[in-house]
């Protein structure tokens, strides 16, 4: 085996072979310029095509473009008719915005454990996490893997509850040959920078429901009942935000939903030849990750964790898992710790005081009976300290060139864990 380049060795993945992401193309400039110079610069006919463009590619009826997926994700559960004091369900495992935004409508978020195989919401365990109390289920697709709709579904319809999908980081992701954002009441997408749809930062907000599109497109400004666009009252009807997004950005929307599937493809190609070349590691303590039967994968991001029993540390996995991460940074790859928290873990949620005087788990009692206590989330926990990801160079124009080199990267590293001394290069500034 060739030195691992943190101690000193060649890095496997040269400096300049990872393209950056998005591929900003001619179609990309033309379009943003011309929305530049066409002297209307906030939400506009360029938002206008967009929401109709991704409504139709992703087959809903309403679509509302936004400054964000979080905005998003707020005014799904205020079309569902979530309130003060509802409780919301939604996976241990996620970015923080995937329960902040129960707190931004002051509900109470309810924690469900994730199953570990494919790091979703363990929908098995969602009937014995409802209270009298909920409202609705938060269901992420988290990583380009969909989860089962048809199990979550049931439980939801069985219960009375409302089902808000925060398709944040997998547009593209099938579950029984349906796109995820169609099987709930209201979904989120995103467009932050790093997603495969990109626009630097955005999202749409969907829906079927004519009702549900109301309340939330109220919620998106000011909380008027006129759209932009529409003669304005400029009344605040009820309590509003200003989540919309703006003609700049969704022309690089636009651009960039155009190459969408073609992205699709790409990824999903990169991240299986990738797969393909690292799958023996599976033999020496890594945990691979696959597609179920019956759902489409995209490969949003490639994530493996390591098998703290087959490692031979005793110690925090976490400390051991970083010191891999450094390593594989050093062989030039640019890897990712998505979550090293559970969200029942962190501070907002423990505090139970989002806006003082305890609000909202104060408000009628609503808290009581709601704990947030990590342990009980082993699943999340074991996954949050023990898992590394790989995402942009996945992508387009990123080929099979690139993709050789990050597997070298990963075989030299994780093939040889015997090697990491997590108390050695924990200490290097990296
Ligand atoms: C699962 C998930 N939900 C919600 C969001 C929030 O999206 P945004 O950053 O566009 O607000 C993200 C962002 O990374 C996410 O990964």
């Amino acid at each position: 085996m060739s030195k691992l380049a943190i101690y000193g060795g060649k890095p496997a993945v040269p400096a300049g072979a990872v393209k950056p992401w998005p591929l900003i193309e001619k179609t990309d400039e033309d379009m943003v310029l011309a929305a530049l110079r066409s002297n209307h610069h906030f939400f506009g006919p360029e938002c206008m095509a967009l929401q109709e463009e991704f409504a139709a590619w992703n087959g809903n009826k309403y679509c509302i473009t936004t400054n964000s997926g979080t905005a998003a994700l707020h005014m799904s559960l205020v079309g569902c008719g979530v309130g003060a004091g509802d409780h919301v369900l939604v996976s241990a495992y996620s970015w923080s915005a995937s329960a902040t935004c129960i707190l931004h409508h002051c509900a109470i978020p309810v924690f469900v454990d994730i199953d570990f195989d494919t790091v979703n919401m363990d929908v098995n365990k969602i009937e014995a996490a409802i209270t009298p109390r909920t409202k609705a289920i938060i269901a992420v697709h988290l990583h380009g893997l969909a989860l089962d709709m048809e199990k979550l579904m049931a439980v939801a319809r069985k219960h009375k509850l409302m089902v808000v999908e925060d398709a944040c980081q997998s547009p593209g992701a099938l579950f029984k040959n349906r796109k995820v954002g169609t099987f709930g009441d209201c979904a989120a997408f995103s467009m932050a920078h790093n997603k495969t749809l990109c626009s630097g930062e955005g999202g749409f907000f969907v829906t079927n429901d004519p009702q549900k599109h109301e309340k939330a497109k109220q919620l998106w400004s000011f909380g008027e009942t006129k759209a932009p666009g529409e003669k304005r009252d400029y009344h605040a009807h009820m309590i509003g935000w200003m989540y919309r997004n703006n003609d700049i950005l969704a022309a690089f929307g636009r651009s960039q939903l155009k190459k969408l599937d073609y992205h699709l493809k790409v990824q999903k190609e990169n991240a299986l030849n990738f797969h393909e070349q690292i799958k023996h590691l599976a033999s020496k303590g890594i945990i691979l990750p696959f597609e179920p039967a019956g759902y489409n994968h995209t490969w949003y991001e490639y994530v493996v964790r390591l098998d703290m029993d087959k490692t031979g540390w005793k110690g925090d996995p976490g400390v051991f898992r970083d010191a891999v991460n450094k390593a594989l940074m050093k062989e030039g790859m640019r890897t990712a710790i998505w979550q090293r928290m559970i969200l029942p873990e962190m501070t907002v949620f423990r505090n139970k005081n989002a806006y003082g005087l305890g609000v909202p788990w104060s408000v009628d009692n609503a808290g009581e009976g709601v704990e947030y206590i990590p342990e009980q989330y082993s699943n999340a926990i074991r996954h949050s300290r023990t898992h590394i990801g790989i995402n942009m160079p996945l992508r387009a124009p990123n080929g099979p060139e690139t993709i050789k080199l990050l597997a070298e990267a990963y075989c030299k590293v994780l093939g040889n864990l015997d090697q990491i001394d997590p108390e050695k290069i924990n200490k290097m500034d990296i």
